[in-house]
């Protein structure tokens, strides 16, 4: 965007989401690769229909559901054919720690770093789709939205009923549920 586009891209610093490595000052809240993405989203498709907010709902969909690392630069990295885990989550916390077991490893490990560099490359790689896709106008959302599970939930906590509950994260992986 920068070489094509230029201004205000050419304004970006290169460090500009340093701050989003390991959950946001490592904190293992939001993984940092969709902070970051979200942010330039937000910076080209903000317009009076919410797109950027439907894209990053998208891509924070896509994330829970995808199995990671991806192989597309298993050619270009240290460890190639890494365990695949699904997050089931946006959120750093869920997506390292369950891989970081799952691989037998600990979450300071090079291949824990391997794997969410892997990750990261993979989430921008599919926020250019995204992107590309919405210049073109052709852009529609992908990923598979709430489960039913959370959308049970969402029945009674949602904007229907009490709605007293923000988000669409997969309620059962933090609560039981307690109306059986
Ligand atoms: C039939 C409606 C209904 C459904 C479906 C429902 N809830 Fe609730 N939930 C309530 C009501 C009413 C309360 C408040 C009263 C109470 O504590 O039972 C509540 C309370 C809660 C609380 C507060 C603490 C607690 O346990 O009382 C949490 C957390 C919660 N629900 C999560 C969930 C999750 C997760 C699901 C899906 C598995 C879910 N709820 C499904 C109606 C519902
Ligand atoms: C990443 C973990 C996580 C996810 C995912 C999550 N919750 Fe929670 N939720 C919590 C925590 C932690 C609290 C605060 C402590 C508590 O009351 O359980 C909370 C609080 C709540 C409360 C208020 C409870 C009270 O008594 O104050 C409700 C209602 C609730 N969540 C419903 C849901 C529903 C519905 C979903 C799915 C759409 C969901 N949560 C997803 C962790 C989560």
């Amino acid at each position: 965007m920068k070489e094509q586009i230029g201004y205000p891209y050419t304004m970006l610093p290169d460090d500009m989401f340093q701050h989003g490595g390991a959950g946001y000052g490592g904190q293992g809240t939001l993984c940092g690769s969709l902070g970051a993405c979200s942010a330039i989203i937000n910076l080209v498709a903000m317009d009076q229909h919410f797109s950027h907010n439907a894209i990053v709902a998208d891509l924070i969909n896509w994330y829970a559901s995808a199995t990671f690392p991806t192989s597309r630069f298993d050619d270009i990295c240290r460890f190639p054919e890494q365990i695949k885990v699904s997050p089931n989550s946006p959120l750093c916390h869920i997506s390292a720690s369950t891989w970081t077991v799952a691989a037998g490893t600990n979450v300071d490990s090079y291949e824990r770093k391997d794997r969410c560099a892997k990750v990261a490359g993979e989430v921008a790689y599919q926020t250019v789709l995204r992107l590309n896709a919405y210049v073109d106008g052709s852009y529609a959302p992908s990923a598979p939205g709430p489960s039913e599970a959370t959308a049970y939930c969402l029945n009674c906590h949602g904007p229907a009923a009490f709605n007293n509950q923000q988000g669409k994260m997969s309620c059962m992986l933090c609560h039981s549920d307690h109306t059986k």
